[in-house]
C-alpha cells in the first residue's frame, strides 16, 4: 500500500518549525488537510485549522466569530495586561481595523473606504501606469534582472507611498518597519530580539508619521493623509493615534502583498506556457488571469478567527475562546468549489476565490490590487513577450502568511 504522503505530524510542524518540504509546494499538504483532517485541532498550539471553502466562507461571514479575545469571551473574563514596554505596540494594532470587530471595525473601515473606490482607482490608473513603463525602461536596461527588486516590488511600494502621501526619499526606510509588522501579523518570532526590533520600529514609524501628520496639517495636498485631516471636523472621525495606525497598516499592506501578486502570476506564466501563450493571444483574459493568479497561488495563505461561542463546523464543536486559522490557500483549491482546482486556467469562469477573504474584512485594497496586478502583467506582456525565466529554482520567502518569491531573476 502507498505510503500517505502527510500525517497529522505534519499539521503541527507546518505551523512551527520553518519546511522546506510544505513551503516550497504546499498544495498536496492542502490536498491532504482538504480530503483528511478539513477540521483539524492542533493540540500542542491550542488552534484549529479549517480549510475546506465551505467551512472557510462560513468563518468569515458569520459575527460568531470574532478578532477580538475580549470580544470571544464572556463578560469580566480577565484579559491579561501586556508588560508596559510592549503598551505603544499595541496601541498601535489596537486601532488597525484588521484586527478590530465592530462596532469600532465598521467605523475605522468607512472612514478610510472612500480611498478605494472605483473613482479613486480611475484617478489612479495613468500614475500606475507611468510608474510600470518607467520600472520595465530600467529592466530592460539590466536585461537579467530580478523581477521581484526590480519590478514586482517597487510598483506597489510606490504606488502606496503616492496615495499615502509619503515623500519618495523615504522610501527606503518602510521597507524594514513593513517587514516587522509583517512578522508581527505571521506570529511565527516570539524571540526577545524579535520583541525589541518590534518596539523600535513601533515607536520610529510612529513618530515618522506624527511628524508627517503635522506638516500635512500646517500644508495640505493632494493624498491621502490630508483628506483624512480634512475629514476631521466630523464627530466620529479618525483620532490622530488612529490615522498613523491605518497608514501603518495601510503601508504594511501595501508593501507584502501586490508584490507577490505580480511575482507568483509571472512566474505562473512562465513555468505554464499554454496560458502565456493564451494571455498574449487573448489580452482581454487579462482580469480573469489575476482572479486565477489570486486563486491559484494567492498572496495570502491563511487569516485567523476565535469562536465567540461553541461552534459546529464540519461535524466538528470549536469550543468559545479558541482560535481557528482559516487556509485561505487551500480553500480556493477545493476540489467541491472549483473544477479540477489544481490546474492553473486564466480563463477560469466562475472563480469565486478567498484571496481577500469575505465578510466584513473583505480586503479593502482589492480593487488597487487588482489594477495593480492588471497594469503590471500587461505591460510587462508588451513590453517583453519572449520573457523567460533565468532558473528553473523557485525562491519562495520562508513565511507560511504571505506567500511570495524572494527573488525571481528573468531574462528580458
Ligand atoms: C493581492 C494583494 C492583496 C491580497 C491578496 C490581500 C488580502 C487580504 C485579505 C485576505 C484580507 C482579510 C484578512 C482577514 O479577513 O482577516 C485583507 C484585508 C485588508 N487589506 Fe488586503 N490584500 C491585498 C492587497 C492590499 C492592498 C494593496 C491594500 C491597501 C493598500 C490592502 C489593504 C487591506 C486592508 C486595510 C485590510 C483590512 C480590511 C478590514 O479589516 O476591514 N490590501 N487583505
Amino acid at each position: 500500500m502507498q505510503q500517505p504522503a502527510f500525517g497529522k505530524t505534519d499539521i503541527a510542524s507546518w505551523f512551527g518549525t520553518y519546511s522546506n518540504r510544505l513551503h516550497d509546494d504546499p498544495y498536496p499538504f492542502y490536498d491532504y488537510l482538504l480530503e483528511q483532517e478539513p477540521v483539524h485541532y492542533i493540540e500542542e498550539r491550542w488552534f484549529w485549522i479549517v480549510s475546506r471553502y465551505e467551512d472557510v466562507n462560513r468563518i468569515l461571514k458569520d459575527p460568531v466569530f470574532v478578532r477580538e479575545y475580549r470580544n470571544a469571551m464572556p463578560e469580566g473574563t480577565e484579559i491579561p495586561e501586556p508588560p508596559p514596554e510592549w503598551k505603544p505596540v499595541n496601541e498601535l494594532l489596537n486601532n488597525w481595523m484588521l484586527l478590530r470587530d465592530a462596532p469600532a471595525h465598521t467605523r475605522l473601515r468607512s472612514l478610510v473606504s472612500h480611498a478605494f473606490t472605483p473613482r479613486t482607482m480611475q484617478r489612479l490608473k495613468t500614475g500606475i501606469q507611468e510608474i510600470a513603463d518607467y520600472l520595465a525602461d530600467r529592466m530592460e536596461e539590466e536585461g537579467r534582472p530580478d523581477l521581484i527588486a526590480s519590478f514586482a516590488f517597487t510598483l506597489p511600494v510606490i504606488v502606496i507611498a503616492e496615495l499615502l502621501g509619503v515623500p519618495p526619499e523615504d522610501r527606503e526606510l518602510f521597507k524594514d518597519w513593513s517587514h516587522v509588522f509583517a512578522k508581527v501579523l505571521e506570529g511565527s518570532d516570539q524571540t526577545p530580539q524579535f520583541a525589541e526590533q518590534t518596539m523600535k520600529a513601533t515607536s520610529e514609524i510612529t513618530e515618522y508619521f506624527r511628524l508627517l501628520i503635522a506638516e500635512r496639517r500646517a500644508a495640505p495636498r493632494e493624498d491621502m493623509i490630508s483628506d483624512l485631516l480634512a475629514a476631521q471636523e466630523k464627530s466620529d472621525a479618525l483620532t490622530e493615534q488612529e490615522m498613523i495606525a491605518t497608514c501603518v497598516l495601510l503601508l504594511v499592506a501595501g508593501h507584502e502583498t501586490t508584490v507577490n501578486l505580480i511575482g507568483n502570476a509571472v512566474r505562473l506564466l512562465l513555468t505554464q506556457p499554454d496560458q502565456h501563450a493564451l494571455l498574449l493571444e487573448r489580452p482581454e483574459l487579462i482580469a480573469s488571469a489575476i482572479e486565477e493568479v489570486l486563486r491559484y497561488e494567492g498572496p495570502v495563505q491563511t487569516t485567523s478567527r476565535i469562536a465567540s461561542a461553541d461552534c459546529e463546523i464540519g461535524g466538528k464543536t470549536i469550543p468559545r475562546g479558541q482560535s481557528v486559522i482559516v487556509m485561505l490557500g487551500a480553500a480556493n483549491r477545493d476540489p467541491a468549489q472549483f473544477n479540477d482546482p489544481n490546474r492553473f486556467d486564466i480563463a477560469r469562469q466562475p472563480n469565486r476565490h478567498l484571496a481577500f477573504a469575505t465578510g466584513a474584512h473583505f480586503c479593502l485594497g482589492a480593487p488597487l490590487a487588482r489594477l495593480e496586478g492588471e497594469i503590471a502583467i500587461r505591460t510587462l506582456l508588451n513590453r517583453f513577450p519572449h520573457m523567460r525565466l533565468a532558473e528553473d529554482r523557485a525562491d519562495w520567502r520562508p513565511n507560511i502568511l504571505f506567500r511570495g518569491l524572494q527573488t525571481l531573476p528573468v531574462i528580458v
